[in-house]
Protein backbone atom coordinates (compact mmCIF):
# COMPACT_ATOMS: atom_id res chain seq x y z
CA UNK A 1 0.00 0.00 0.00
CA UNK A 2 1.74 3.16 -0.66
CA UNK A 3 2.13 5.16 2.34
CA UNK A 4 1.11 9.10 1.25
CA UNK A 5 2.05 10.69 5.25
CA UNK A 6 5.54 9.15 4.07
CA UNK A 7 5.57 10.53 1.12
CA UNK A 8 4.59 13.83 2.39
CA UNK A 9 8.00 13.71 5.21
CA UNK A 10 10.14 12.98 1.68
CA UNK A 11 8.91 15.84 0.09
CA UNK A 12 9.08 17.97 2.75
CA UNK A 13 12.81 16.58 4.00
CA UNK A 14 14.11 17.42 0.56
CA UNK A 15 12.77 21.79 1.55
CA UNK A 16 13.89 21.82 5.06
CA UNK A 17 18.14 21.20 5.88
CA UNK A 18 17.11 21.58 9.91
CA UNK A 19 14.46 18.78 10.36
CA UNK A 20 15.52 15.09 9.46
CA UNK A 21 12.65 12.73 8.03
CA UNK A 22 11.37 11.36 11.20
CA UNK A 23 11.33 14.50 12.83
CA UNK A 24 8.89 15.55 9.99
CA UNK A 25 7.04 12.43 10.42
CA UNK A 26 6.04 13.17 13.92
CA UNK A 27 5.23 16.77 12.73
CA UNK A 28 2.67 15.94 10.23
CA UNK A 29 -0.55 16.57 11.19
CA UNK A 30 -4.40 15.07 10.30
CA UNK A 31 -6.31 17.96 9.24
CA UNK A 32 -9.62 17.75 11.25
CA UNK A 33 -11.70 18.03 8.00
CA UNK A 34 -11.33 17.26 4.39
CA UNK A 35 -11.54 20.65 2.78
CA UNK A 36 -7.79 20.88 4.62
CA UNK A 37 -6.38 18.01 2.58
CA UNK A 38 -5.14 15.03 3.74
CA UNK A 39 -1.85 16.02 5.84
CA UNK A 40 -0.87 19.45 7.40
CA UNK A 41 2.33 20.11 7.84
CA UNK A 42 2.40 22.85 10.51
CA UNK A 43 5.31 25.75 9.98
CA UNK A 44 5.27 27.66 13.06
CA UNK A 45 7.96 25.69 14.81
CA UNK A 46 9.87 26.67 12.15
CA UNK A 47 9.31 30.87 12.62
CA UNK A 48 12.39 31.15 15.12
CA UNK A 49 14.88 29.30 12.64
CA UNK A 50 13.91 30.79 9.71
CA UNK A 51 12.81 33.91 11.26
CA UNK A 52 10.14 34.37 9.23
CA UNK A 53 6.16 34.46 9.86
CA UNK A 54 4.55 31.17 9.53
CA UNK A 55 1.92 31.92 6.85
CA UNK A 56 5.40 32.54 4.72
CA UNK A 57 7.46 29.83 5.08
CA UNK A 58 4.79 27.71 4.15
CA UNK A 59 4.00 29.74 1.08
CA UNK A 60 7.35 29.48 0.02
CA UNK A 61 7.11 25.71 0.62
CA UNK A 62 3.99 25.33 -1.87
CA UNK A 63 5.72 27.43 -4.06
CA UNK A 64 8.65 25.27 -4.08
CA UNK A 65 7.27 22.20 -4.38
CA UNK A 66 4.56 22.73 -7.32
CA UNK A 67 2.82 19.88 -8.85
CA UNK A 68 3.97 16.67 -7.01
CA UNK A 69 2.76 12.84 -8.23
CA UNK A 70 0.59 11.59 -6.04
CA UNK A 71 -1.07 14.83 -4.60
CA UNK A 72 -3.85 16.70 -6.57
CA UNK A 73 -2.51 20.21 -4.97
CA UNK A 74 -0.36 21.30 -1.83
CA UNK A 75 -1.77 24.41 -0.33
CA UNK A 76 -1.01 27.01 2.31
CA UNK A 77 -3.24 27.81 4.54
CA UNK A 78 -2.73 30.16 7.33
CA UNK A 79 0.89 28.85 8.12
CA UNK A 80 0.16 24.59 7.44
CA UNK A 81 1.13 23.13 3.99
CA UNK A 82 -1.94 20.89 3.56
CA UNK A 83 -1.09 17.96 1.02
CA UNK A 84 -4.29 16.70 -0.67
CA UNK A 85 -3.76 12.80 -1.85
CA UNK A 86 -5.11 12.16 -5.36
CA UNK A 87 -7.79 10.48 -5.32
CA UNK A 88 -7.23 7.97 -8.10
CA UNK A 89 -3.93 7.14 -6.71
CA UNK A 90 -5.68 6.45 -3.30
CA UNK A 91 -8.44 4.40 -4.46
CA UNK A 92 -5.97 2.13 -6.41
CA UNK A 93 -3.50 1.82 -3.76
CA UNK A 94 -6.19 0.49 -0.86
CA UNK A 95 -8.36 -1.08 -3.34
CA UNK A 96 -5.36 -3.44 -4.04
CA UNK A 97 -4.49 -3.73 -0.42
CA UNK A 98 -7.74 -4.87 0.56
CA UNK A 99 -8.21 -7.26 -2.40
CA UNK A 100 -4.49 -9.04 -2.80
CA UNK A 101 -4.84 -8.80 1.52
CA UNK A 102 -8.73 -10.26 2.00
CA UNK A 103 -9.06 -11.97 5.25
CA UNK A 104 -5.93 -10.54 6.65
CA UNK A 105 -6.37 -7.55 5.54
CA UNK A 106 -5.31 -4.95 8.76
CA UNK A 107 -3.00 -7.88 10.13
CA UNK A 108 0.70 -7.42 10.61
CA UNK A 109 3.42 -9.68 11.45
CA UNK A 110 4.13 -6.92 14.47
CA UNK A 111 4.44 -9.72 16.72
CA UNK A 112 6.43 -12.69 15.13
CA UNK A 113 8.37 -14.36 17.37
CA UNK A 114 6.30 -12.80 20.40
CA UNK A 115 4.29 -14.75 22.82
CA UNK A 116 1.03 -12.78 24.67
CA UNK A 117 -0.77 -14.47 27.39
CA UNK A 118 -4.26 -12.93 27.49
CA UNK A 119 -6.28 -14.76 30.67
CA UNK A 120 -9.64 -14.07 30.97
CA UNK A 121 -12.87 -14.91 32.60
CA UNK A 122 -11.65 -17.36 34.71
CA UNK A 123 -14.97 -17.50 36.53
CA UNK A 124 -15.63 -19.40 39.88
CA UNK A 125 -16.34 -23.05 40.39
CA UNK A 126 -19.71 -23.73 41.62
CA UNK A 127 -20.68 -20.22 40.89
CA UNK A 128 -22.51 -18.89 38.51
CA UNK A 129 -21.18 -17.53 35.22
CA UNK A 130 -23.44 -14.65 35.76
CA UNK A 131 -23.65 -11.82 34.12
CA UNK A 132 -20.57 -9.49 35.83
CA UNK A 133 -18.32 -12.30 33.95
CA UNK A 134 -19.53 -11.13 30.46
CA UNK A 135 -17.30 -8.22 29.94
CA UNK A 136 -13.82 -10.39 30.92
CA UNK A 137 -14.72 -12.83 28.74
CA UNK A 138 -15.70 -10.90 26.02
CA UNK A 139 -13.05 -8.05 25.89
CA UNK A 140 -10.25 -10.47 26.28
CA UNK A 141 -12.37 -12.74 23.67
CA UNK A 142 -11.55 -9.67 21.94
CA UNK A 143 -7.96 -8.97 22.98
CA UNK A 144 -6.69 -12.54 22.12
CA UNK A 145 -8.29 -12.04 18.49
CA UNK A 146 -6.72 -8.67 17.97
CA UNK A 147 -3.02 -9.69 19.26
CA UNK A 148 -3.34 -12.94 17.01
CA UNK A 149 -4.18 -10.59 13.75
CA UNK A 150 -1.29 -8.72 14.69
CA UNK A 151 1.07 -11.83 14.54
CA UNK A 152 1.83 -12.22 18.04
CA UNK A 153 1.28 -16.20 19.47
CA UNK A 154 -1.09 -15.72 21.37
CA UNK A 155 -2.40 -18.16 24.37
CA UNK A 156 -5.72 -18.00 26.22
CA UNK A 157 -5.89 -18.62 29.50
CA UNK A 158 -8.94 -19.69 31.63
CA UNK A 159 -8.04 -19.15 35.33
CA UNK A 160 -10.37 -21.17 36.97
CA UNK A 161 -11.58 -19.99 40.69
CA UNK A 162 -11.06 -23.83 41.44
CA UNK A 163 -9.23 -23.67 44.46
CA UNK A 164 -9.48 -22.30 48.00
CA UNK A 165 -10.99 -22.51 51.46
CA UNK A 166 -14.32 -22.20 49.88
CA UNK A 167 -14.14 -25.18 48.58
CA UNK A 168 -13.49 -26.41 52.15
CA UNK A 169 -17.13 -25.20 52.65
CA UNK A 170 -18.83 -26.86 49.84
CA UNK A 171 -17.67 -30.42 51.16
CA UNK A 172 -18.97 -29.73 54.32
CA UNK A 173 -22.40 -28.49 52.70
CA UNK A 174 -22.72 -31.45 50.75
CA UNK A 175 -21.57 -33.93 53.24
CA UNK A 176 -24.36 -32.44 54.92
CA UNK A 177 -27.45 -31.99 53.03
CA UNK A 178 -26.37 -32.68 49.31
CA UNK A 179 -27.86 -34.91 47.40
CA UNK A 180 -25.73 -36.42 44.19
CA UNK A 181 -28.43 -36.08 41.34
CA UNK A 182 -29.32 -32.62 41.96
CA UNK A 183 -26.01 -31.64 41.59
CA UNK A 184 -25.74 -33.84 38.18
CA UNK A 185 -28.83 -32.46 37.21
CA UNK A 186 -28.78 -28.52 37.74
CA UNK A 187 -24.97 -27.95 38.89
CA UNK A 188 -24.35 -24.67 39.43
CA UNK A 189 -28.05 -23.49 41.24
CA UNK A 190 -27.34 -26.92 43.73
CA UNK A 191 -24.18 -26.51 44.55
CA UNK A 192 -24.67 -22.43 44.89
CA UNK A 193 -27.75 -23.41 47.02
CA UNK A 194 -25.48 -25.26 48.98
CA UNK A 195 -23.13 -22.64 49.25
CA UNK A 196 -25.39 -20.11 50.72
CA UNK A 197 -26.90 -22.37 53.02
CA UNK A 198 -23.48 -22.94 54.58
CA UNK A 199 -23.39 -19.33 55.28
CA UNK A 200 -26.47 -19.74 56.64
CA UNK A 201 -26.62 -22.17 58.85
CA UNK A 202 -22.63 -21.19 59.73
CA UNK A 203 -24.01 -18.01 61.36
CA UNK A 204 -25.92 -19.87 64.32
CA UNK A 205 -23.13 -22.68 64.29
CA UNK A 206 -19.72 -20.86 64.04
CA UNK A 207 -17.82 -24.40 64.29
CA UNK A 208 -18.77 -25.19 60.61
CA UNK A 209 -16.48 -22.55 59.83
CA UNK A 210 -13.56 -24.44 61.57
CA UNK A 211 -14.80 -27.26 59.75
CA UNK A 212 -14.68 -25.92 56.79
CA UNK A 213 -11.28 -25.30 56.89
CA UNK A 214 -10.04 -28.59 57.77
CA UNK A 215 -11.77 -29.36 54.83
CA UNK A 216 -9.21 -27.36 52.83
CA UNK A 217 -6.56 -28.64 54.93
CA UNK A 218 -7.21 -31.63 53.79
CA UNK A 219 -7.57 -31.12 50.26
CA UNK A 220 -4.11 -29.15 50.07
CA UNK A 221 -2.38 -32.40 51.62
CA UNK A 222 -4.32 -34.79 48.23
CA UNK A 223 -7.05 -36.11 51.06
CA UNK A 224 -8.80 -38.92 48.97
CA UNK A 225 -12.24 -37.63 49.50
CA UNK A 226 -11.79 -33.88 49.57
CA UNK A 227 -9.56 -34.41 45.82
CA UNK A 228 -12.81 -36.37 44.07
CA UNK A 229 -15.44 -34.14 45.74
CA UNK A 230 -13.61 -31.65 44.20
CA UNK A 231 -12.41 -32.49 40.92
CA UNK A 232 -16.71 -33.81 40.40
CA UNK A 233 -17.84 -29.83 41.57
CA UNK A 234 -15.10 -28.86 38.83
CA UNK A 235 -16.10 -31.18 36.49
CA UNK A 236 -19.92 -30.57 36.73
CA UNK A 237 -19.12 -26.88 36.61
CA UNK A 238 -16.63 -26.69 33.91
CA UNK A 239 -19.70 -28.41 31.66
CA UNK A 240 -21.76 -25.71 32.20
CA UNK A 241 -19.06 -22.98 31.46
CA UNK A 242 -18.72 -24.38 28.31
CA UNK A 243 -22.06 -24.39 27.65
CA UNK A 244 -21.45 -20.12 27.36
CA UNK A 245 -18.42 -20.59 25.72
CA UNK A 246 -19.54 -22.25 23.21
CA UNK A 247 -22.19 -19.75 22.73
CA UNK A 248 -20.15 -16.90 22.13
CA UNK A 249 -17.79 -19.06 20.13
CA UNK A 250 -14.88 -19.02 22.44
CA UNK A 251 -12.40 -21.61 23.27
CA UNK A 252 -9.39 -21.65 25.78
CA UNK A 253 -5.70 -22.57 24.96
CA UNK A 254 -5.52 -23.30 28.68
CA UNK A 255 -8.11 -24.03 31.66
CA UNK A 256 -5.05 -24.28 34.37
CA UNK A 257 -6.99 -22.88 36.91
CA UNK A 258 -5.72 -21.93 40.33
CA UNK A 259 -5.54 -25.54 41.08
CA UNK A 260 -3.28 -26.13 39.03
CA UNK A 261 -0.87 -23.70 40.83
CA UNK A 262 -1.23 -25.89 44.20
CA UNK A 263 2.03 -27.76 43.63
CA UNK A 264 4.06 -24.86 42.78
CA UNK A 265 3.86 -22.94 46.04
CA UNK A 266 6.31 -24.26 48.05
CA UNK A 267 9.16 -23.15 45.45
CA UNK A 268 7.69 -20.11 45.41
CA UNK A 269 7.52 -19.58 49.09
CA UNK A 270 11.48 -20.47 49.55
CA UNK A 271 12.16 -18.26 46.71
CA UNK A 272 10.97 -15.30 48.96
CA UNK A 273 12.72 -16.72 51.53
CA UNK A 274 15.77 -16.71 49.88
CA UNK A 275 15.65 -13.22 49.13
CA UNK A 276 14.53 -12.56 52.29
CA UNK A 277 10.86 -10.90 51.61
CA UNK A 278 8.71 -12.55 53.93
CA UNK A 279 8.13 -11.25 57.25
CA UNK A 280 6.23 -12.90 60.22
CA UNK A 281 2.47 -11.53 61.23
CA UNK A 282 1.13 -13.17 63.96
CA UNK A 283 1.94 -16.64 62.88
CA UNK A 284 1.40 -15.56 59.36
CA UNK A 285 4.17 -15.03 56.20
CA UNK A 286 3.67 -11.22 54.50
CA UNK A 287 5.27 -9.25 52.30
CA UNK A 288 5.18 -5.95 53.85
CA UNK A 289 4.66 -3.48 51.40
CA UNK A 290 4.10 -0.04 53.61
CA UNK A 291 7.34 1.27 51.56
CA UNK A 292 5.07 1.41 48.75
CA UNK A 293 1.99 2.47 50.50
CA UNK A 294 0.16 -0.84 49.85
CA UNK A 295 -1.04 -2.69 52.59
CA UNK A 296 1.28 -6.15 52.98
CA UNK A 297 0.41 -9.17 50.88
CA UNK A 298 -0.66 -12.19 52.53
CA UNK A 299 1.16 -15.26 51.48
CA UNK A 300 0.48 -18.01 53.74
CA UNK A 301 -2.04 -18.00 56.27
CA UNK A 302 -1.21 -19.26 60.59
CA UNK A 303 -2.71 -22.53 59.44
CA UNK A 304 0.00 -23.00 56.34
CA UNK A 305 -2.84 -22.43 53.78
CA UNK A 306 -1.94 -20.75 50.85
CA UNK A 307 -4.37 -17.45 49.36
CA UNK A 308 -5.26 -16.52 46.22
CA UNK A 309 -2.43 -13.57 45.45
CA UNK A 310 -0.12 -16.69 46.55
CA UNK A 311 -1.11 -18.56 43.57
CA UNK A 312 -1.37 -15.63 40.95
CA UNK A 313 2.66 -15.39 41.79
CA UNK A 314 3.49 -19.09 41.77
CA UNK A 315 0.83 -18.92 38.04
CA UNK A 316 2.92 -15.89 36.60
CA UNK A 317 6.05 -17.58 37.52
CA UNK A 318 5.08 -20.69 36.18
CA UNK A 319 3.59 -18.84 32.88
CA UNK A 320 7.14 -16.52 32.41
CA UNK A 321 9.07 -20.06 32.78
CA UNK A 322 6.73 -22.41 30.41
CA UNK A 323 5.72 -19.76 27.45
CA UNK A 324 8.50 -16.75 28.19
CA UNK A 325 5.92 -14.41 27.82
CA UNK A 326 6.46 -11.33 25.75
CA UNK A 327 3.52 -9.85 27.63
CA UNK A 328 1.60 -11.67 29.94
CA UNK A 329 -2.11 -9.88 29.97
CA UNK A 330 -5.02 -10.17 32.72
CA UNK A 331 -8.17 -9.08 32.16
CA UNK A 332 -9.60 -8.55 35.29
CA UNK A 333 -12.39 -6.12 36.67
CA UNK A 334 -10.78 -2.80 38.44
CA UNK A 335 -12.40 -4.01 41.51
CA UNK A 336 -9.56 -6.12 42.07
CA UNK A 337 -6.65 -3.37 41.15
CA UNK A 338 -4.96 -3.24 44.31
CA UNK A 339 -4.53 -7.20 44.55
CA UNK A 340 -2.91 -6.74 40.88
CA UNK A 341 -1.01 -4.17 42.14
CA UNK A 342 0.38 -5.93 45.16
CA UNK A 343 1.17 -8.64 43.45
CA UNK A 344 3.23 -7.64 40.71
CA UNK A 345 5.40 -5.71 42.88
CA UNK A 346 5.88 -8.81 44.96
CA UNK A 347 7.55 -10.10 41.34
CA UNK A 348 9.37 -7.42 40.71
CA UNK A 349 10.50 -7.28 44.16
CA UNK A 350 11.81 -10.97 43.93
CA UNK A 351 14.15 -9.16 41.08
CA UNK A 352 12.09 -10.78 38.50
CA UNK A 353 12.53 -7.65 35.82
CA UNK A 354 9.59 -9.27 33.76
CA UNK A 355 7.09 -8.35 36.26
CA UNK A 356 6.77 -4.79 34.39
CA UNK A 357 5.20 -7.32 31.15
CA UNK A 358 2.43 -8.16 33.39
CA UNK A 359 -0.22 -5.99 32.92
CA UNK A 360 -3.37 -5.92 34.25
CA UNK A 361 -6.59 -4.95 32.14
CA UNK A 362 -9.40 -3.65 34.06
CA UNK A 363 -12.70 -2.93 33.42
CA UNK A 364 -15.86 -1.27 35.09
CA UNK A 365 -18.73 -2.74 36.47
CA UNK A 366 -22.09 -3.94 35.44
CA UNK A 367 -25.09 -2.83 37.63
CA UNK A 368 -28.20 -4.53 37.04
CA UNK A 369 -31.54 -2.05 36.73
CA UNK A 370 -33.23 -5.04 38.37
CA UNK A 371 -31.04 -5.17 41.15
CA UNK A 372 -28.14 -6.92 42.96
CA UNK A 373 -26.23 -10.30 42.03
CA UNK A 374 -24.76 -11.24 44.98
CA UNK A 375 -24.20 -15.21 45.14
CA UNK A 376 -24.45 -14.89 48.79
CA UNK A 377 -28.24 -13.75 48.54
CA UNK A 378 -28.82 -15.96 45.31
CA UNK A 379 -30.58 -13.52 43.04
CA UNK A 380 -28.34 -13.56 40.07
CA UNK A 381 -29.05 -13.11 36.38
CA UNK A 382 -26.87 -16.28 34.62
CA UNK A 383 -25.32 -15.05 31.81
CA UNK A 384 -26.53 -18.52 29.80
CA UNK A 385 -30.08 -16.94 29.96
CA UNK A 386 -29.25 -13.47 29.02
CA UNK A 387 -27.64 -15.23 25.72
CA UNK A 388 -30.89 -17.43 25.36
CA UNK A 389 -33.10 -14.49 25.61
CA UNK A 390 -31.54 -12.14 23.32
CA UNK A 391 -31.51 -15.18 20.64
CA UNK A 392 -35.39 -15.40 21.02
CA UNK A 393 -36.21 -11.79 20.79
CA UNK A 394 -34.08 -11.23 17.81
CA UNK A 395 -35.70 -14.57 16.41
CA UNK A 396 -39.06 -12.97 16.83
CA UNK A 397 -37.83 -9.54 15.10
CA UNK A 398 -36.00 -11.40 12.29
CA UNK A 399 -39.16 -13.63 11.59
CA UNK A 400 -40.67 -10.09 11.10
CA UNK A 401 -38.69 -8.81 9.02
CA UNK A 402 -36.92 -11.67 6.94
CA UNK A 403 -39.12 -14.95 7.32
CA UNK A 404 -38.19 -16.30 3.92
CA UNK A 405 -34.24 -15.95 5.39
CA UNK A 406 -33.65 -19.67 4.88
CA UNK A 407 -31.19 -20.47 8.01
CA UNK A 408 -33.57 -17.59 10.17
CA UNK A 409 -32.16 -19.78 13.31
CA UNK A 410 -28.94 -19.61 12.98
CA UNK A 411 -28.23 -15.88 11.87
CA UNK A 412 -30.75 -15.03 14.85
CA UNK A 413 -28.18 -16.79 16.97
CA UNK A 414 -25.16 -14.76 15.32
CA UNK A 415 -27.03 -11.54 15.96
CA UNK A 416 -28.49 -12.06 19.37
CA UNK A 417 -25.16 -13.23 20.37
CA UNK A 418 -23.15 -10.86 18.36
CA UNK A 419 -25.69 -7.34 19.55
CA UNK A 420 -24.77 -8.41 23.68
CA UNK A 421 -20.94 -8.94 22.58
CA UNK A 422 -20.65 -5.86 20.55
CA UNK A 423 -22.64 -3.74 23.20
CA UNK A 424 -19.95 -4.86 25.90
CA UNK A 425 -17.24 -3.69 23.47
CA UNK A 426 -18.51 -0.85 22.67
CA UNK A 427 -18.11 1.43 25.58
CA UNK A 428 -14.39 2.03 27.15
CA UNK A 429 -14.07 -0.73 29.25
CA UNK A 430 -13.03 1.17 32.25
CA UNK A 431 -16.85 2.80 32.34
CA UNK A 432 -19.05 1.08 35.06
CA UNK A 433 -22.73 0.76 33.16
CA UNK A 434 -26.18 -0.78 33.88
CA UNK A 435 -27.19 -3.67 31.84
CA UNK A 436 -30.58 -2.96 30.15
CA UNK A 437 -32.19 -5.85 28.13
CA UNK A 438 -34.05 -2.77 26.18
CA UNK A 439 -30.56 -1.38 25.33
CA UNK A 440 -28.78 -4.75 24.46
CA UNK A 441 -31.39 -5.79 21.86
CA UNK A 442 -32.14 -2.95 20.52
CA UNK A 443 -31.48 -3.18 17.14
CA UNK A 444 -31.34 0.30 15.73
CA UNK A 445 -28.05 2.83 16.49
CA UNK A 446 -24.62 2.07 16.94
CA UNK A 447 -25.19 -1.49 17.54
CA UNK A 448 -24.29 -4.79 16.46
CA UNK A 449 -27.10 -5.85 14.67
CA UNK A 450 -26.53 -2.72 12.49
CA UNK A 451 -23.17 -3.28 11.40
CA UNK A 452 -24.06 -6.78 10.68
CA UNK A 453 -27.10 -5.54 8.30
CA UNK A 454 -24.39 -3.24 6.46
CA UNK A 455 -22.12 -6.43 6.11
CA UNK A 456 -25.25 -8.42 5.04
CA UNK A 457 -26.47 -5.57 2.30
CA UNK A 458 -22.84 -5.22 1.09
CA UNK A 459 -23.16 -8.99 0.36
CA UNK A 460 -26.08 -8.96 -1.37
CA UNK A 461 -24.88 -6.26 -3.63
CA UNK A 462 -22.02 -8.06 -4.58
CA UNK A 463 -24.17 -11.15 -5.16
CA UNK A 464 -27.12 -9.35 -7.15
CA UNK A 465 -24.29 -7.77 -9.40
CA UNK A 466 -23.19 -11.44 -10.35
CA UNK A 467 -19.61 -10.25 -11.86
CA UNK A 468 -16.07 -10.90 -10.80
CA UNK A 469 -14.76 -8.09 -8.76
CA UNK A 470 -10.94 -7.29 -9.70
CA UNK A 471 -8.80 -4.69 -9.08
CA UNK A 472 -8.75 -4.20 -12.45
CA UNK A 473 -10.63 -1.14 -12.53
CA UNK A 474 -10.70 2.69 -13.81
CA UNK A 475 -9.68 4.34 -9.99
CA UNK A 476 -10.59 7.91 -11.78
CA UNK A 477 -14.50 6.68 -11.64
CA UNK A 478 -14.31 6.98 -8.39
CA UNK A 479 -14.86 10.61 -5.87
CA UNK A 480 -16.93 11.75 -3.36
CA UNK A 481 -18.77 9.03 -0.43
CA UNK A 482 -16.52 6.60 -2.20
CA UNK A 483 -13.13 8.40 -1.44
CA UNK A 484 -14.85 9.15 2.01
CA UNK A 485 -15.62 5.39 2.37
CA UNK A 486 -11.88 4.39 1.48
CA UNK A 487 -10.46 7.00 3.51
CA UNK A 488 -12.28 5.35 6.53
CA UNK A 489 -11.41 1.57 5.32
CA UNK A 490 -7.67 2.99 5.14
CA UNK A 491 -7.35 3.63 8.67
CA UNK A 492 -8.02 -0.09 9.34
CA UNK A 493 -4.54 -1.55 10.22
CA UNK A 494 -3.45 1.25 12.59
CA UNK A 495 -6.88 0.99 14.28
CA UNK A 496 -5.94 -2.31 15.01
CA UNK A 497 -2.40 -1.64 16.38
CA UNK A 498 -4.03 1.38 18.15
CA UNK A 499 -6.64 -1.62 20.11
CA UNK A 500 -4.13 -3.58 21.23
CA UNK A 501 -1.33 -0.80 22.11
CA UNK A 502 -3.95 0.48 24.88
CA UNK A 503 -5.61 -2.91 25.09
CA UNK A 504 -9.23 -1.54 24.50
CA UNK A 505 -11.17 -3.23 21.65
CA UNK A 506 -13.94 -0.34 21.91
CA UNK A 507 -11.44 1.15 19.06
CA UNK A 508 -12.49 -1.43 17.32
CA UNK A 509 -16.42 -1.72 18.15
CA UNK A 510 -16.41 2.07 16.82
CA UNK A 511 -14.12 2.00 14.39
CA UNK A 512 -16.54 -0.96 12.23
CA UNK A 513 -19.59 1.59 12.84
CA UNK A 514 -18.18 4.32 11.55
CA UNK A 515 -17.07 2.05 8.46
CA UNK A 516 -20.82 1.02 8.35
CA UNK A 517 -22.06 4.43 8.27
CA UNK A 518 -20.08 5.22 5.84
CA UNK A 519 -20.93 2.75 3.70
CA UNK A 520 -24.26 3.30 4.34
CA UNK A 521 -23.95 7.09 3.25
CA UNK A 522 -21.88 5.54 0.12
CA UNK A 523 -24.54 2.87 -0.72
CA UNK A 524 -27.55 5.51 -0.35
CA UNK A 525 -25.74 8.36 -2.50
CA UNK A 526 -24.06 6.24 -5.30
CA UNK A 527 -26.18 4.24 -7.59
CA UNK A 528 -24.04 0.69 -7.87
CA UNK A 529 -25.38 -1.25 -10.02
CA UNK A 530 -25.62 1.07 -13.59
CA UNK A 531 -25.81 0.17 -16.82
CA UNK A 532 -22.15 1.29 -17.54
CA UNK A 533 -19.56 -1.18 -16.83
CA UNK A 534 -16.52 0.54 -15.67
CA UNK A 535 -18.28 2.38 -13.13
CA UNK A 536 -20.29 -0.60 -11.82
CA UNK A 537 -16.94 -2.38 -11.75
CA UNK A 538 -15.30 0.30 -9.62
CA UNK A 539 -18.45 0.73 -7.47
CA UNK A 540 -18.86 -2.76 -6.89
CA UNK A 541 -14.62 -2.92 -5.70
CA UNK A 542 -15.85 -0.21 -3.32
CA UNK A 543 -18.77 -2.40 -1.79
CA UNK A 544 -16.50 -5.54 -1.79
CA UNK A 545 -13.61 -3.57 0.40
CA UNK A 546 -16.36 -2.26 2.72
CA UNK A 547 -17.50 -5.79 3.43
CA UNK A 548 -14.15 -7.46 3.75
CA UNK A 549 -13.10 -4.77 6.50
CA UNK A 550 -16.37 -5.12 8.71
CA UNK A 551 -16.26 -9.04 8.55
CA UNK A 552 -12.51 -8.57 9.23
CA UNK A 553 -13.30 -6.01 12.24
CA UNK A 554 -16.32 -8.31 13.65
CA UNK A 555 -13.87 -11.47 13.54
CA UNK A 556 -11.63 -9.55 16.00
CA UNK A 557 -14.56 -8.79 18.30
CA UNK A 558 -15.38 -12.60 18.11
CA UNK A 559 -18.68 -11.52 16.21
CA UNK A 560 -20.05 -13.31 13.12
CA UNK A 561 -20.80 -11.88 9.80
CA UNK A 562 -23.73 -13.22 8.40
CA UNK A 563 -23.85 -12.90 4.69
CA UNK A 564 -28.03 -12.76 4.55
CA UNK A 565 -30.21 -11.21 7.11
N1 LIG B 1 -11.83 -16.02 39.72
C1 LIG B 1 -11.70 -14.61 39.94
C2 LIG B 1 -13.07 -13.98 40.11
O1 LIG B 1 -14.04 -14.44 39.55
C3 LIG B 1 -11.00 -13.90 38.84
C4 LIG B 1 -9.59 -14.36 38.58
C5 LIG B 1 -8.77 -13.30 37.96
N2 LIG B 1 -7.48 -13.72 37.59
C6 LIG B 1 -6.40 -13.77 38.36
N3 LIG B 1 -5.28 -14.20 37.87
N4 LIG B 1 -6.43 -13.37 39.62
O2 LIG B 1 -13.16 -12.95 40.77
Amino acid sequence: MLDFKKQVAEILAGKIEDLNENEILEMIEIPPNSDMGDYAFPCFRLAKIFRKAPNMIAQDMVNEIGKVEGFSKVENAGGYVNFFVDNTMFAKSIITEVFNKKESYGSSDMGSDKTVIVEYSSPNIAKPFHIGHIRTTVIGHALKNIYDFLGYDTVSINHLGDYGTQFGKLIVAFKAWGVEKEVEENPIPTLLKLYIKFHEVAEEKPELEDEARLWFKKLEEGDQEAKRLWQWFRDVSLKEFKKVYDMFGIEFDSYAGESFYSDKMPAVIDEMNEKNLLEESKGADIVNLEEFNMPPALIRKSDGSTLYITRDIAAAIYRKNHYDFYKNIYVVGSQQNLHFQQWFKVIELMGHEWAHDCIHVPFGMVALEEGTMSTRKGRVVFLEDVLKKAVEKTTEIMKEKNANLENLEEVAKAVGIGAVMFQELSNNRIKDYTFSWDRTLNFEGETGPYVQYSHARACSVLRKADMEVTSNIDFSLLDGAAISLLKTIELFPQVVKEAARKNEPSIVTRYIVDVAQDFNSFYHATPILVDDEETKKARLAVVYAAKETIKNGLALLGIKAPIKM
